[in-house]
């Protein structure tokens, strides 16, 4: 099947690439002429494991291409639309702007039976007002919508093989159908290894991918507040959360307390959701939200204080090693990442940033050039009067505490995603921090 796909970021790249790997004929469209001159090298413009292999063997194989011109997708006949709905400059409601403007430059180059399938997350309501639009420029194509569940990091996994596919489809049946059957063509193989589908209608599929990550955001901060708990009464989260996991009901993943959750998607998705839900009257139904957001941003604040403290509120002047800036490990993304947060207040507070990640130093230097950046571990290391571990990248996670001791200047460490067994870091003489931990 002959595909596009606009849009090449984290998820239109990766879908891509992906739909090349099921054996479709695949162009990708991206107005940034640097991203399509390096996807049509072969090369990934970020971290993504996995992906620069699947790009490789498909821009190769032919089955791939990329180009800046909108009208190379025509003759396609599914249309992804995978732009981003950024957070608004002036609210909290998702900026709309690309993905209305990816289907107006987009619908002079459709014609009748082509589909157009949003995948970018939209507030609910947006795929009935699309459809108006697609209905009312005389193209004959038809909109469905299919939200998108990768996770950074496990992208091409999690595009391959997913845990379910959601079909958002037109109220007519007859368009319905065309465009159920050219979805299902298209997920062919993915559809083969028994993934669950779920055809619904355009609201509901737009909802189904809100929820989910409200749900999920819901879950980190309720552990979260759990750790705000266990730090007034002594208790240790993490005992707690491993308890509670046990129960299948609630399970353990995404239980994990600590800084917090960052990234594109559940922070801005959480936002956007409340902002819908408000102007379609119902803002109480999601003002839990609100909460779930501001637990959130309450635990950077309380990494930042840890330092303060271990520092005995002299933070000016001390050198702070910070391990890791990206958003979560396995990604270079650094949008809303915690980690680079703290790292910022800290260095707002007079202290010496000493900053390190195996993938995300350029993108956070082009955002924040203050900070001290570092290509090596040890280099971070050296001389630090407190080291804290932000994004729990593997390098980081099996550090030997009696190693690192004879590094640094002093042994403090704030583990701000639990991720240490704090006995092995206090044998080895430091004064350990986690958070909601003893
Ligand atoms: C999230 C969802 O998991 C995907 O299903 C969804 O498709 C995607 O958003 C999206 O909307 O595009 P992602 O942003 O890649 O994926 O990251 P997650 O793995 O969900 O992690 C989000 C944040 O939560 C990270 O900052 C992570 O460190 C944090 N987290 C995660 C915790 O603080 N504790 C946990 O136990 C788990």
């Amino acid at each position: 099947m002959r595909v596009s796909v606009i849009g090449c970021g984290y998820l239109g790249a990766v879908h891509a690439a992906a739909m090349a790997e099921l054996g479709h004929d695949v162009v990708g469209i991206d107005v940034d002429e640097r991203k399509v001159a390096a996807l049509t090298r072969g090369e990934a413009p970020f971290f993504e494991p996995g992906l620069p292999e699947l790009l490789t063997a498909h821009v190769e194989s032919g089955r791939l291409r990329f180009s800046t011109r909108m009208e190379d997708a025509a003759g396609s006949r599914i249309h992804f639309v995978a732009v981003g709905t950024p957070q608004s400059k002036t609210g909290n409601q998702a900026d709309m702007t690309y993905v209305d403007g990816a289907i107006a430059s987009l619908l002079p180059h459709t014609t009748a039976g082509e589909i157009i399938v949003g995948k970018s997350t939209v507030p609910v309501g947006s795929a009935s007002r699309l459809a108006a639009v697609v209905a009312e420029s005389g193209s004959g194509a038809l909109l469905a919508w299919n939200p998108e569940f990768l996770r950074e990091g496990w992208a091409v996994k999690d595009s391959l093989a997913p845990d379910r596919l959601v079909f958002g489809l037109p109220p007519e049946p007859e368009q319905a159908e065309v465009a159920e059957s050219a979805l299902r063509e298209a997920y062919g193989p993915v559809l083969d290894l028994g993934t669950p589908l779920v055809v619904t209608d355009f609201a509901t599929a737009e909802l189904v991918k809100v929820a989910a990550n409200a749900f999920l955001a819901t879950k980190i901060s309720f552990i979260n507040a759990m750790a705000e708990i266990a730090e007034v009464t002594g208790a240790d989260v993490t005992q707690l959360a491993d308890a509670i996991g046990h129960d299948e009901r609630i399970g353990r993943r995404f239980l994990g307390a600590g800084v917090g959750f960052g990234g594109g998607c559940l922070p801005k998705d959480i936002r956007a959701f409340t902002a819908r839900a408000e102007e379609l009257g119902r803002g109480e139904s999601v003002a839990f939200l609100k909460e779930i957001d501001a637990i959130n941003l309450r635990r950077r604040q309380r990494v930042v204080d840890h330092v303060v403290e271990l520092l005995d509120d002299q933070p000016h002047g001390k050198t702070v090693a910070v391990l890791g800036l990206a958003f979560k490990p396995h990604s270079d993304d650094v949008r809303d990442s915690p980690a680079l947060d703290v790292a910022v207040r800290l260095k707002g507070l007079g202290a010496h940033v000493r900053a390190t990640d195996p993938e995300a130093i350029a993108n956070s230097r082009a955002l924040h050039p203050q900070l001290d950046y570092r290509e090596s571990l040890e280099e971070t290391l050296d001389g630090a009067d407190v080291v804290v571990l932000v994004t729990e990248w593997d390098e980081y996670r099996y550090l030997d505490p009696a190693h690192v001791a004879g590094l640094v200047a002093g042994r403090r460490i704030v583990d701000a995603r639990n991720s240490y067994d704090p006995q092995s870091w206090r044998a080895a003489g430091w004064t350990y921090r986690g958070l909601g931990r003893r």
